[in-house]
C-alpha cells in the first residue's frame, strides 16, 4: 500500500465529504498512486473545477517533492471558483492557464512532453478525441494518458482499440480509466 503524506492522506478523506467535479475518493487514490508510483516531471490535466483531482496531483507531487503540474480549464463551469480548494503551498508546482483545452495545447511546442495525461473537461466525443491524440503525439515512452467519464460516449474506446499495439498496462475504475504507452 502506498504512503501518503498527511496533508494527501487527509484530503483524500475529505473527497468523500466534498466531491463536487464528480472524481470518486477511489479515483482520487488511483491517481495520487499514480503520480507517486510514476514520480513525473510534466502532468497535464484538462478541468480544474474546484480542483479536487488538482490538489491530489499537487499534493502527490509536494510529497514527491518535484514534477509541475499544467491544469488547463476555460473557467465556464464554476466560475471564479475554479481552482477554490489548492492552497497556497501547493502553488509552486502548478500552472493554471484559463483556455478551452484545444487552444492551450495547440500552442505548445510540438517537443512538449507530458509524463502522465488527464483528461476532465469537455466530454463531447470532438474534443475528448482530439485530447486523446494530443497526448499520444506528446507522452514520453512508458507514461500514462488517464481519462476521467470514458463511459460518456465510446471515444476512450475507440481511441484504446486503435493504438493497441502501443498500449502496455491499463486500469479501467468505473469511469476512470488509464493506459501505459509504449513506443
Ligand atoms: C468535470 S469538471 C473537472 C473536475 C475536476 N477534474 C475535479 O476533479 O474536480 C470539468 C471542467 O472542465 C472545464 N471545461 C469544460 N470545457 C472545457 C474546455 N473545452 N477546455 C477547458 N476546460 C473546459 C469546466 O469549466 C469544468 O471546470
Amino acid at each position: 500500500m502506498m504512503q501518503y503524506s498527511e496533508d494527501l492522506a487527509f484530503f483524500l478523506k475529505l473527497t468523500d465529504l466534498i466531491r463536487v467535479g464528480g472524481i470518486t475518493s477511489e479515483q482520487h487514490k488511483r491517481i495520487a498512486d499514480l503520480i507517486l508510483e510514476e514520480q513525473p516531471d510534466v502532468v497535464v490535466e484538462t478541468g480544474v473545477c474546484v480542483g479536487s483531482s488538482t490538489v491530489v496531483i499537487l499534493e502527490a507531487l509536494k510529497q514527491l517533492g518535484k514534477g509541475l503540474l499544467y491544469s488547463i480549464d476555460d473557467m465556464s463551469l464554476v466560475k471564479k471558483f475554479t481552482g477554490c480548494y489548492i492552497t497556497e503551498d501547493l502553488l509552486e508546482r502548478w500552472i493554471f492557464i484559463q483556455d478551452k483545452s484545444k487552444n492551450y495545447l495547440n500552442y505548445l511546442d510540438n517537443n512538449f512532453v507530458v509524463d502522465i495525461f488527464l483528461h476532465d473537461s469537455d466530454h463531447s466525443h470532438e474534443n475528448m478525441t482530439w485530447e486523446y491524440l494530443w497526448a499520444l503525439n506528446h507522452i514520453r515512452s512508458n507514461g500514462w494518458i488517464v481519462s476521467h467519464d470514458t463511459h460518456t460516449n465510446n471515444a476512450w474506446e475507440e481511441f484504446s482499440e486503435k493504438n493497441k499495439n502501443m498500449i502496455v498496462e491499463s486500469f479501467q475504475l468505473s469511469s476512470l480509466a488509464g493506459i501505459r504507452i509504449r513506443r
